[in-house]
């Protein structure tokens, strides 16, 4: 059995602050169980608990996961300090004070982000020693040459001398100028520098997948969907790079060159 005060019971899982929660309480608008509260500091057995706040059950779900899909224009952080957050896009109730993007996409690049409060999990899809893989599809704006694959695969050097990892891309049938691209790392701008390094230029850039989590064709820009936990591990795993490229050439090619946002 795991004891906890109600209000940090609440706190942890909602928006409310604990001084919110001390008025809710004193209106009597909060119930554990069926009872309502009178004490804000009262303990209860988080394991079990069903809290009723404001008519509204608390989820008593300790991590969450949600996956968005990013529109352009939106910063992958949780203040608006350089721009609106990724964190707008979530319903109110999913905007905890503990909710963070796990990862980044640029201000202008689009697809999968993972939003969670589990910090150990994000730990271990950003640790660079565990190389989670991402595969991005990008519309450049020079047709895709097959040299930049053995380029890629033989490690290239960006413009200030970082040298990259040897990386998997490969031209999308439906178009010239769509590629897909794996990474294992994540350099500063790293998919637009590499091309950039080789005489191209990232006009649109999108990721389908961290892991074996892959975005999934029904969720449009903008939209959220909340993670079971078990599928949470396939975070870990890795997918067949030829295989999701022709999946997604097809279903996404035109979704990202005509609706962006
Ligand atoms: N590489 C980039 O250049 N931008 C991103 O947003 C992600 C990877």
């Amino acid at each position: 059995m795991s004891l906890m005060r109600i209000d940090r019971f609440i706190s942890e899982r909602s928006e409310y602050t604990r001084s919110e929660i001390k008025n809710l309480v004193g209106k009597k608008l909060v119930t554990a169980d069926g009872t309502v509260i009178k004490k804000s500091d009262i303990k209860i057995n988080s394991d079990t608990v069903k809290v009723i706040v404001n008519g509204n059950e608390i989820r008593n779900q300790k991590f969450r996961y949600i996956i968005i899909n990013k529109p352009a224009g939106y910063v992958s952080s949780t203040s608006d300090s350089d721009g609106t957050s990724v964190m707008h896009l979530l319903p109110e109730n999913l905007r905890t004070k503990d909710m963070f993007p796990a990862g980044r996409l640029d201000k202008d690049s689009l697809g999968l982000l993972l939003i969670t409060n589990d910090g150990d999990l994000a730990h271990r899809i950003l640790s660079p020693t565990r190389h989670v893989s991402k595969i991005y599809i990008v519309k450049l704006a020079s047709p895709f040459k097959s040299e930049y694959i053995n380029l890629f695969r033989n490690g290239l050097q960006l413009d200030n001398g970082e040298q990259c990892l040897p990386v998997d891309v490969k031209g999308a049938e439906s178009s010239e100028k769509l590629a897909f691209i794996r990474l294992h790392e994540g350099k500063y701008h790293q998919v637009k520098r590499m091309f950039s390094a080789v005489g191209n230029h990232v006009e649109v850039l999108m990721r389908i997948s961290v892991g074996s989590l892959v975005l999934p064709e029904t969720l449009g820009f903008g939209e959220h969907m909340e993670l079971l936990h078990k599928n949470v591990e396939s975070l870990f795993s890795e997918p067949d790079f030829d295989h999701l490229c022709s999946k997604f050439s097809v279903n996404f090619s035109a979704k990202l060159i005509n609706n962006r946002s």
